[in-house]
């Protein structure tokens, strides 16, 4: 059982300097900060901005997150590519990989995201792997198998601490939470399947993922084998963002 859960707030394409520096004024007052761990991903055109911002006026108390990473390590001829040197370059502490939006919309599969795994831990940073399956998937009985084939990159990496996010995609800005049953049951699936992958020495955190709100986080984070949140929507509001902090206290 981990001593702090983790609530990251996912900013997808949102954001703007001036907003960007309102919010992180307001962040300043956070009493939780000491009790949770909180972490911020904004789109990589804002991650400097937020990470002076955390250094400066939040003693670090909340952690700077990226959305993605270039598959390709270091420099090279990658035009729009943004490697995770770079991302250790300006203080990124957490990298999210294979978001299903990654996945809806530019096509990741498995290898990509391997290969992204494999470049984070290369410089030192924390990968977040996100996983989830579509209503079809579910509707078909087949979450198991498909989120078993999504962690199956995790075998053989070079790292005894998993961070996972499961985010049923059928859930994901539709304000459709999964049912507290439906969330004890995979996060206890995941929980074993990155044992029988990674061995039963490894450290393992999955956060849930998928409308959370302050009015289900509660209930949300008393469901074993929850260790956290990774919040969409709800992160873009301070009040809403606080609220689902507090409540993972
Ligand atoms: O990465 C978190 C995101 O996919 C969940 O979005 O808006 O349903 O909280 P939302």
């Amino acid at each position: 059982m981990w001593s702090q859960k983790w609530v990251i707030g996912n900013w997808k394409m949102n954001g703007r300097l001036q907003n960007n520096n309102a919010l992180m004024h307001r962040f300043r007052i956070l009493p939780a900060a000491d009790k949770v761990t909180i972490g911020l991903a904004a789109p990589t055109v804002y991650l400097l901005q937020l990470h002076n911002a955390m250094q400066i006026v939040l003693n670090n108390r909340i952690l700077t997150c990226s959305q993605d990473v270039s598959r390709f390590p270091g420099n090279g001829a990658y035009t729009g590519e943004v490697s995770a040197e770079m991302m250790a370059d300006i203080g990124v502490d957490i990298v999210l990989i294979g978001h299903s939006e990654r996945s809806l919309y530019f096509g990741e599969k498995n290898e990509i995201q391997r290969q992204k795994m494999e470049n984070v831990l290369a410089v030192g940073l924390t990968p977040l792997l996100c996983v989830g399956e579509s209503l079809q998937e579910r509707e078909e009985n087949k979450a198991k198998e498909v989120i078993a084939h999504q962690l199956s990159i995790l075998a053989g990496l070079n790292t005894k601490n998993i961070a996972v996010a499961y985010e049923p995609v059928w859930a994901i800005g539709t304000g459709k939470v999964a049912t507290i049953e439906q969330i004890a049951e995979m996060h206890e699936f995941i929980y074993q399947q990155i044992l029988s992958l990674c061995g039963s020495d490894v450290r393992i955190r999955v956060l849930y993922g998928g409308s959370v709100n302050a009015g289900n986080a509660a209930d949300i984070f008393a469901v074993p084998c929850v260790d956290g949140a990774l919040v969409g929507g709800a992160s873009l509001s301070y009040d809403s963002f606080t609220s689902i902090i507090n409540a993972a206290q």
